[in-house]
């Protein structure tokens, strides 16, 4: 897979301009994100990585639409963001699948409510049920599923709508490391056969080098962009070749640095059980 990429020669998919998010809990304010500059472009795979509690889903949010900034600006395919849009899918770790319909009905969910034929929609979801080898599981409900199953369905769901661009947060953390790796290379060729632009959100040292194009390294409190990473690996990447561990070692200890300052600042605060959410948010 030759993925050699020139991202000076596209056009810009999502801009996102001194965006700052402050969220208020009674006499408390977290400064979830602060001055945000990024632009993606279109096509590229831009993976978001940090620890927890540095801001990845509110920045994800944000680009979504679902939780707009407390100041700056976020513009996607050029315009700017004030609500969920059709332009972006959205992939959760919980899969979101609708557990009363069958997979063929929640892959066509949303091309139903577009009210399109019947006829058209059957063969979208025909499609996509063939292209995530999903044909033989097209009448299963979502609970006789593994968990990679439901967030390929999950996948064919949002591919349904053909958004220029998806938004997955922490899709794949809650699969096992084959499902995960397995499920990882069918992203990436969901990626490159249906040319995507895909906003990931991990923190997976090493998933997000499998993955990205760039990694967009954040900063624990308040979330800044810390530094960004270029991947530029042919893929499939060799996780044991010494370019990929070189990655990896200065990945981890940008994404180290913050992480102690997460715990130092975990606690900080007393009434916090920190040995619970250690044992969850790890850097792996
Ligand atoms: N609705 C909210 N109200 C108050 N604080 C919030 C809210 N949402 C997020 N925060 C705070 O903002 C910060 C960033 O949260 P966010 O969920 O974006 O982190 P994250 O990087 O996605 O973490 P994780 O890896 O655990 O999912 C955290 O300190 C969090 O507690
Ligand atoms: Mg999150």
């Amino acid at each position: 897979m030759n993925d050699a990429k020139n991202i000076l020669s596209r056009s810009p998919q999502v801009i996102i301009k001194n965006v700052d998010k402050v969220f208020s809990s009674g006499d408390k304010e977290v400064i979830a994100l602060k001055e945000i500059n990024l632009t993606i472009y279109s096509g590229e795979f831009v993976v978001i990585l940090g620890p927890s509690g540095c801001g990845k889903s509110t920045l994800l949010n944000a680009i979504a639409g679902f939780s707009l900034p407390t100041s700056g600006k976020v513009y996607a395919n050029g315009e700017e963001v004030a609500l969920p849009g059709p332009d972006r899918g959205m992939v959760f770790q919980e899969y979101a699948l609708f557990p009363w319909m069958t997979v063929a009905e929640n892959i066509a969910f949303g091309l139903e409510i577009k009210k399109l034929p019947k006829q058209t929609i059957r063969e979208k979801v025909d499609t996509l049920l063939t292209k995530l080898q999903l044909l033989e599981f097209r009448d299963r409900f979502p609970k006789d599923l593994s968990g990679g199953m439901k967030q390929r369905v999950a996948i064919a769901r949002v591919l349904a709508l053909d958004p220029p661009m998806m938004l997955m947060d922490e899709p794949f953390g809650a699969l096992d490391a084959l499902t995960r790796r397995t499920m990882q290379d069918e992203l990436l060729r969901i990626w490159l056969e249906f040319k995507k632009t895909i906003i990931f959100v991990t923190h997976g040292i090493e998933e997000s080098i499998y993955l990205a194009d760039r990694v967009v390294v954040m900063t624990y409190r308040p979330g800044t962009i810390k530094q960004i990473v270029p991947v530029e690996l042919y893929r499939p990447r060799d996780v044991s070749s010494p370019q990929f561990i070189s990655l990896q070692k200065e990945l981890t200890s940008l994404v180290m640095e913050e992480q102690m300052r997460f715990r130092n600042e975990e606690m900080r605060e007393p009434g916090r059980d920190v040995s619970e959410r250690e044992e969850n948010e790890q850097v792996t």
